[in-house]
C-alpha cells in the first residue's frame, strides 16, 4: 500500500513538473521537484496514507491549474487592434504590445494628434496608426479595410475595445441627458460597432476579444471637472438647482479629488492582465486589475444592496455635503 502511494505521488510530481516546464518561467525545475517531494513526504508522514495522498493530490491539482493558466502562446508577430490609443491605457498597451513583438494597429481619435505622433515616433515599423472614431461607422469600416489589406492571410488575433470617455459621477438627476447619450455612444455602441465589424476576422483566427470598462476609477482632470460642473449649472432647471443647492454641486469635484488621491498611477496591473488575455493558452473570462478593484466587485455582488447603499452614502458624505433638500429634516421624504 505504501509503495502504491509513493508511486501515485511520484506520478503527480512528474505531471506537475511537465506542466511547469511549459510555463514561461521555468527556472529551477529541480527546486520545484524537491519542494513537491518534501511536501509529499510531509503529507504522507503526518497524516494517514489516504488523507495524506488526498491532500497532496489536491495541492498538485491546484498547482497544475495555476500552471495551465501561465502557459503562453508564441507572439509570432500576431496582429492586434487597440481602440482609443491617443493617450492613457490604450497608448500604454500599444507600446507594450509593440515591444513584445505584436503587429499593432493603434486606433486613434485624432491621427494628427500628439499621441498618434508619439506612437509613430517611438514604436517599431510593425505598428500602424489608424484614424478611428468609434462613433463613426465609416471610420471603423475604413480601418477594417486597412487591417484586412495589411494582415492578409495572417489574420487578426485580437481586438481590444479600450476607447472610453469620462462620465462625471454626479447624482443621476444632475447629469445632462446629452452626456448620458455621448457616454453610451462611445463606451457602449462604439465598442459594439467595432466588435461587430471585426468579429469575422477574429472568428477565422480563433482569436481574442478584450473589452475594457471602468467601475468608476476613471477620474478625468481638474479642467474636465470644471467643464462638467459648468454644464450642470447651466442646464439644471431652477427647481432642481434649489433642491440640490449650488454649494452642493460645487463640492462634487471634491469626491473626484479624493478618488484621484487614492488611485494608483501605475498601469502595469492592467497591462499584465491584457498581456495574459492575449498570450495565455487558457485566458480568464474576466480580469479585475488592482487589488482593491476585486474588493469592490466582491462587495457589489455579495453584500446586500442596502448595505452597499449605506457604505456608499457614508463614504460620499465624508467627502462632500448632502443635497440641500436632504439636509432639511422636514423634506427628507421628498427626494
Ligand atoms: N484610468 C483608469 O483608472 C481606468 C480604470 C478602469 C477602467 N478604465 C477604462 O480604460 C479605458 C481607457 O481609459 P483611460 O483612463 O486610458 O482614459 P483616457 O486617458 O481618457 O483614454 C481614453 C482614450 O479613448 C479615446 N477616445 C475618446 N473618445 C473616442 C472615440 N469616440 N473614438 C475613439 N477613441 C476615443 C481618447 O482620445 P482623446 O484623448 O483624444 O479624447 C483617449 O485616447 C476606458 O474604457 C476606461 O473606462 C480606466
Amino acid at each position: 500500500m505504501a509503495g502504491l502511494c509513493l508511486a501515485a505521488a511520484a506520478l503527480l510530481v512528474a505531471t506537475v513538473l511537465s506542466k511547469y516546464k511549459k510555463s514561461p518561467e521555468q527556472v529551477g525545475s529541480q527546486a520545484v521537484c524537491l519542494a513537491l517531494g518534501l511536501w509529499a513526504a510531509v503529507c504522507l508522514i503526518s497524516l494517514s496514507l489516504f488523507w495524506g495522498l488526498a491532500l497532496f493530490s489536491l495541492s498538485c491539482l491546484l498547482m497544475y491549474t495555476y500552471l495551465s493558466e501561465q502557459e503562453w502562446l508564441p507572439v509570432d508577430q500576431k496582429a492586434v487592434l487597440v481602440t482609443g490609443s491617443d493617450c492613457g491605457l490604450g497608448h500604454a498597451i500599444c507600446k507594450h504590445l509593440d515591444k513584445m513583438g505584436f503587429t499593432v494597429f493603434a486606433g486613434v481619435l485624432n491621427e494628427q494628434g500628439s499621441g498618434a505622433e508619439e506612437l509613430r515616433r517611438s514604436c517599431s515599423s510593425r505598428l500602424s496608426v489608424l484614424q478611428m472614431d468609434v462613433t463613426k461607422p465609416e471610420q471603423v469600416k475604413e480601418a477594417h479595410s486597412k487591417v484586412v489589406e495589411k494582415v492578409q492571410d495572417k489574420g487578426l488575433w485580437a481586438v481590444i475595445n479600450n476607447a472610453g470617455i469620462f462620465g462625471f459621477p454626479a447624482d443621476g438627476e444632475l447629469i445632462p441627458m446629452n452626456e448620458y447619450k455621448q457616454c453610451m455612444a462611445v463606451n457602449f455602441f462604439g465598442a459594439v460597432e467595432v466588435t461587430k465589424t471585426f468579429l469575422p476576422l477574429l472568428r477565422r483566427s480563433k482569436g481574442r476579444l478584450v473589452n475594457i470598462s471602468s467601475m468608476g476609477e476613471i477620474t478625468g482632470t481638474s479642467d474636465m471637472w470644471e467643464m462638467h460642473e459648468k454644464k450642470i449649472l447651466e442646464h439644471l432647471p431652477r427647481e432642481v438647482l434649489a433642491d440640490y443647492g449650488e454649494d452642493y454641486i460645487l463640492t462634487l469635484k471634491h469626491f473626484l479629488a479624493h478618488l484621484l488621491d487614492t488611485a494608483s498611477p501605475d498601469f502595469s496591473p492592467l497591462i499584465l492582465d491584457v498581456q495574459h488575455a492575449l498570450c495565455a493558452k487558457h485566458p480568464a473570462a474576466f480580469y479585475s486589475p488592482g487589488k482593491r478593484a476585486f474588493l469592490w466587485l466582491c462587495m457589489a455582488s455579495i453584500f446586500p444592496t442596502g448595505l452597499n447603499d449605506y457604505l456608499w452614502k457614508t463614504n460620499a458624505t465624508k467627502a462632500r455635503h448632502m443635497p440641500r433638500a436632504l439636509s432639511l429634516p422636514n423634506r427628507n421624504k421628498a427626494m
